[in-house]
């Protein structure tokens, strides 16, 4: 008989690195201005690796801040997903490495690439664990460092992402109750060309020789501006619909912050109340798996989002792939 243990969200964290680079900056690299960046996208400045800073250490950095705040021993944790686009090595995996330096030795690890959508994919894999009785904690790990991808040449493409990582503590819920009320996952793999970074690799000297391709995030902005507009509402009003729920119902909106524009016209078409969406795209860009997670527990940590509370959390990116939750957010998890 399959189990269906309810799962609860235990802590929240987040980290992103020292240095910041603003629109200013940029506007030495490219033909682009702090007015154009701003307008068109929202962001003012962002957080980026530097020297030898990459996924991994933004994750371990992440993991930790949840691990002290809930003071959960690394040792008990029996699951590491990390939610990645840009792991550190093709292998080993992020979260193997995040578990040996976080010492979470009793842990299975292992990635997972979802892009913008990570976290919800994410939560998803660690609800079907934790409820069939197969994980009990499970540490969720979102990073991702673009800014090593990006073409500092395209000016269409290197405003829009920063560095950083998120990461969640989920467990069996010791009172019954279930904090994923509701999650919902999309994959359009026949969209993928919007949003890619081909590792093309070289052939064998031996064999005809393949076409190599730049290491850079190639993104045609406009149509994922589209796909967006055209199926993200929908989605959202299916999640909604399937938890029997209205939007202003829901106490806070936590979107993926990929440009504040299309923020508004989401929480515009859905009805979500404005003054309870959280927005921190000025200060970070497109930190892409680490957008969501970093948005909530830094508008948590600032008394933005009051706990307890209803939040529903949206990403889409790269995939192209969509995921919708609607979870509870209790007292003290951050
Ligand atoms: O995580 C999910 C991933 N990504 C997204 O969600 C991205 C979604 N898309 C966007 O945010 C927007 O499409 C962008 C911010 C990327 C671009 O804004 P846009 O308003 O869609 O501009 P556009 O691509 O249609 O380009 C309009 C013009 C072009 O010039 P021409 O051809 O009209 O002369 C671009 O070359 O704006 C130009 N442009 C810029 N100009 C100054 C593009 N980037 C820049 C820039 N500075 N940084």
């Amino acid at each position: 008989m399959p189990k269906n243990i309810p799962v609860m969200i235990s802590g929240v964290g987040y980290y992103v690195p020292k240095t910041v680079v603003t629109n200013d900056e940029i506007s030495t690299l490219v033909d682009t201005s702090d007015e154009w960046i701003r307008t068109r996208t929202g962001i003012e400045e962002r957080h980026v690796v530097s020297g030898s800073e990459n996924s991994v250490f933004l994750g371990v950095n992440a993991a930790n801040n949840v691990l002290s705040h809930t003071k959960v021993n690394p040792l008990d944790i029996d699951l590491i997903i990390s939610a990645t686009s840009i792991p550190a090595k093709a292998y080993p995996s992020v979260a193997c490495e995040i578990q040996t330096q976080i010492g979470a030795d009793n842990a299975v690890a292992f990635d997972v690439t979802a892009a913008c959508s990570g976290l919800i994919y994410a939560m998803s894999i660690a609800k079907a664990y934790i409820s069939s009785g197969m994980y009990k904690k499970v540490l969720l790990v979102m990073t991702d460092a673009n800014s090593r991808f990006v073409d500092w040449s395209d000016r269409s493409v290197c405003c829009i992402f920063g560095d950083g990582a998120g990461a969640m503590l989920l467990e069996p819920s010791v009172d019954g109750v279930d904090d994923i009320i509701e999650i919902d996952l999309t994959a359009m793999g026949k969209l993928g060309d919007y949003i890619s970074l081909e590792i093309s690799g070289k052939n064998c000297p031996l064999v005809k020789p393949n076409e190599e391709k730049p290491l850079h995030i190639h993104m045609a902005g406009r149509d994922v501006y589209k796909f967006v507009m055209t199926y993200l509402p929908e989605k959202i009003n299916k999640t909604l619909e399937n938890a029997h729920m209205l939007a202003d119902e829901i106490d806070y909106f936590i979107p993926h912050q990929a440009n504040l524009r299309i923020t508004d016209a989401l929480t515009e078409r859905i009805g979500f109340n404005k003054e309870r969406v959280i927005e921190n795209i000025q200060k970070y860009g497109n930190t892409s798996a680490a957008s969501v997670p970093i948005a909530m527990t830094e508008a948590i940590q600032e008394g933005k989002i009051q706990l307890p509370c209803t939040a529903f959390l949206t990403g889409f990116g790269a995939g192209m792939t969509c995921g919708n939750a609607i979870v509870r957010l209790r007292k003290g998890i951050a």
